[in-house]
């Protein structure tokens, strides 16, 4: 299969954040940010893969700054590696300023997606070539976070982590 750039399944959705999806403080409730993150991020995997994907796990999710009611709120999403079946999507969230404009990071999270055929059986993905430093970067990193995934989900030995070790020797 041929490789493919994170640009090309690079999502991007904007949106206001309204009154219904707030917390008692006013701020964006943080099950409507992770819904808003997994629906870029199935994109993102759908359009890396081409294939009916699903979320296998959320790695991390940082909700760094509080995002107030009233925000225009943009995620964006694309695979930051690929491996056989699985993607690991990285998402930033940008919220844009009322009179600037300007766009400043207020959250990022990493998800994993599987794709799989019309039974639900995982299916292969291409692989993934990174193009600029941060691709590079986060294409790099992206082995050791799924073995922490999959060790942390009772799925991998530690022991068979070959990326963790470094982590655990002093
Ligand atoms: C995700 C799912 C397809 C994985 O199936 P499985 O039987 O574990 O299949 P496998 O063990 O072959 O794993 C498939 C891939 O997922 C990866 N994977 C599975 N669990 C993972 C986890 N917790 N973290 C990271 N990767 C994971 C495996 O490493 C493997 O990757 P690879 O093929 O790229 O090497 C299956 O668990 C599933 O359908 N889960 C429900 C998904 C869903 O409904 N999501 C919506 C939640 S409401």
């Amino acid at each position: 299969m041929q490789a493919k750039h994170p640009k090309e399944s690079r999502t991007t959705l904007t949106d206001l954040v309204l009154p219904s999806e707030t917390n008692p403080l006013n701020n964006l409730f943080g099950g409507e940010l992770l819904a808003r993150m997994d629906r870029a991020a199935s994109i993102a995997a759908r359009r890396h893969s081409r294939r009916i994907v699903v979320t296998a796990s959320v790695n991390h999710v940082a909700f760094n700054k509080a995002v107030p009611l009233g925000s225009v709120v943009t995620v964006e999403a694309a695979v930051s590696r690929a491996f056989k079946s699985s993607m690991e999507i990285f998402i930033d969230v940008w919220v844009e300023d009322r009179e600037s404009g300007n766009r400043s990071k207020a959250n990022e999270a990493i998800y994993t997606f599987v794709a799989v055929d019309e039974t639900g059986a995982p299916v292969a993905v291409p692989p993934l070539a990174p193009e600029t430093e941060l691709e590079k970067e986060r294409y790099q990193a992206a082995l050791r976070r799924k073995q922490l995934s999959l060790v942390l989900a009772g799925k991998m030995k530690p022991n068979e982590a070959t990326e963790l070790k470094a982590l655990f020797e002093v």
